[in-house]
């Protein structure tokens, strides 16, 4: 089973030039260059300390200008020019706002955020991007969303359900996704348990119902 960022990784195409906002470790960038795959890379993170670890990873690239270091809140002070930005292991508000704050929009946005992918995919519409790629992914015990997004590409508006769940997951059903859906009603059903307020339990049984809906709509 490949790893988060082997996923994330495998799904970047060659580019002229890339920037991961919230780089950390900076080892998504350590590939890009290694693998050939792009040549002009920028890594860039709000913590300094975060920033740090991938200059120490990417010593011998900055060193050598392949690989520009920005410690900045969200794409505040990345080349307006940039082609493609990851923005990876961030909660889906965050990455919202750093997309809302930006001074430019990237023409590609991979995004995998940690929580809200629903609202991710409305302000993705919002803003002018068409979602080329949506799809749920499994790795050592969680499940993880990658978006892949071009700039004003129109594609059919999704509907409330894809919002929720992501069009490539409802048309495709993978196996991971269906076990994603059974995860969740078997989660669902243990809050369901110890819920005590009425206006909870009819929102989390309305949720069950959905969730089964999806499943045995397609199984
Ligand atoms: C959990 S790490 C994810 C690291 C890496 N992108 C990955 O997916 O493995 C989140 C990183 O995002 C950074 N971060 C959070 N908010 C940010 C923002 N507004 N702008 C830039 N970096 C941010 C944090 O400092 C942290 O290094």
């Amino acid at each position: 089973m490949k790893s988060r960022l082997d996923v994330i990784f495998d799904e970047i195409q060659p580019t002229v030039s890339f920037a991961d906002v919230g780089c950390d470790h900076g080892y998504i960038a350590k590939r890009m260059i290694e693998s050939g795959k792009c040549s002009n890379v920028t890594v860039s993170d709000v913590s300094a300390p975060s920033l740090q670890k991938a200059e120490k990873l990417l010593y011998k690239y900055v060193k050598a200008g392949v690989v520009k270091s920005i410690c900045c809140d969200g794409l505040t002070l990345v080349d307006k020019n940039v082609q493609t930005v990851l923005i990876a292991g961030m909660g889906g508000e965050e990455i919202i706002k750093i997309l809302k704050n930006s001074p430019f929009l990237p023409p590609i946005l991979l995004l995998q955020p940690m929580k809200n992918t629903d609202k991710v995919r409305k302000a993705l519409f919002d803003l002018g991007y068409g979602i080329i790629k949506d799809y749920i992914f499994y790795d050592k015990n969680k499940y993880y969303n990658l978006l892949v997004a071009h700039f004003g590409v129109k594609v059919e508006p999704y509907n409330e359900r894809e919002f929720a769940f992501g069009r490539d997951n409802l048309n495709g059903m993978s196996e991971q996704f269906k076990n994603y859906l059974r995860h969740e009603i078997s989660v669902t059903e243990g809050y369901a348990k110890r819920v005590a307020c009425e206006k909870s339990l009819q929102e989390i049984t309305q949720k069950l119902t959905l969730l089964r809906e999806i499943l045995n709509e397609n199984s």
